[in-house]
């Protein structure tokens, strides 16, 4: 309780009143994806040292689309991550958010605000605050505006609280210090944290890593719900779980795209039996 004490004393003198109305403050322009994908990666090099992790990486992701991809260790997918969010800046190439916002000209909290949110491997929750706390904190966007904790909650960010609440499966638990659940339940509280910004694009980098089958099943179903809603991205090993969720798969190696398509015709294609002849069996169901 102590903690929790603390952190909300933190909170109210990070809170500043020219700020408390932010999460109201309208959006960017919109994404503009009427006469085009969402995303739009086009030739993209980055190299670390000489060693090229993305080498002339092509890929294109459509409005409302859930998309796994899959590859070896080191193929390139969370540099792939990086480089749309902003944290890494590629050699040469083009990257688009609809087909408006260049995103290699924008920052990383530009890039965040206009709508791509992502999901780390490691849960990054406030674990001594409630779950209902993380959420209302996240309807800021961007850390800043601890401010929301000074303002009455009007009915509409109340409202979504619930509804998301109730789409990361977690309204019963809304009291709780999220330092409390379990693992699985920490990455839907996560996902539902991105999810108050209203992202058109999640990226999702290995969510069930760690989870029990049953909170696979549940990771599974929350992806595929939320898919339609938003562009969903999913970086993942697990290959019962891509099988269970996957429309389209893109298989990366080498900082390219190996090849592309359903799980079936990825998983009989001969170039990716070869790639992933070295890895466990399981990694190939
Ligand atoms: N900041 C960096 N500095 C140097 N090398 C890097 C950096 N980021 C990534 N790399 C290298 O780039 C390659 C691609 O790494 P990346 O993490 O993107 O692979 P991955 O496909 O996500 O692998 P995994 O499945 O293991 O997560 C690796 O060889 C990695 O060591
Ligand atoms: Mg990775």
């Amino acid at each position: 309780m102590n903690k929790v004490n603390a952190t909300l004393k933190r909170v109210r003198e990070l809170a500043r009143p020219d700020r408390v109305f932010d999460f109201m403050v309208p959006q960017e322009s919109p994404v503009d994806t009427r006469h085009g994908p969402i995303l739009y990666l086009e030739d993209v090099s980055v190299s670390f040292d000489g060693f090229k992790a993305i080498n002339n990486l092509n890929l294109t992701i459509d409005d409302g689309e859930l998309r796994c991809i899959i590859g070896p260790n080191g193929a390139g997918k969370t540099t792939m991550m990086d480089i749309i969010t902003g944290k890494t800046r590629p050699d040469s190439g083009q990257a688009w958010f609809g087909s408006r916002h260049n995103l290699l000209s924008l920052s990383e909290p530009e890039i965040a605000r206009l709508g791509i949110g992502r999901k780390f491997q490691k849960p990054t929750v406030f674990e001594a605050l409630s779950v209902f706390e993380n959420l209302e904190l996240a309807m800021a966007g961007d850390k800043r505006v601890w401010a929301t904790f000074t303002a009455r909650l009007n009915s509409e960010s109340r409202g979504r609280i619930d509804e998301v609440l109730d789409t990361i499966g977690l309204a019963q638990e809304y009291r709780r210090p999220a330092g409390v659940l379990s693992h699985g339940q920490k990455q839907w509280l996560e996902i539902g944290m991105l999810l108050m910004q209203r992202p058109r694009l999640l990226l999702v980098d290995e969510p069930v890593a760690g989870m029990t089958e049953q909170e696979m099943q549940r990771t599974a179903e929350l992806l595929t719900r939320l898919a339609g809603q938003q562009s969903v991205v999913v970086v993942e090993h697990d290959m019962g779980f891509v099988r269970s969720i996957a429309r389209t798969v893109t298989v990366l190696h080498q900082g390219s795209v190996l090849a592309e398509g359903s799980m079936d015709e990825v998983s009989n294609d001969p170039k990716v039996v070869e790639v992933y002849l070295g890895a466990p069996q399981e990694e190939m169901a």
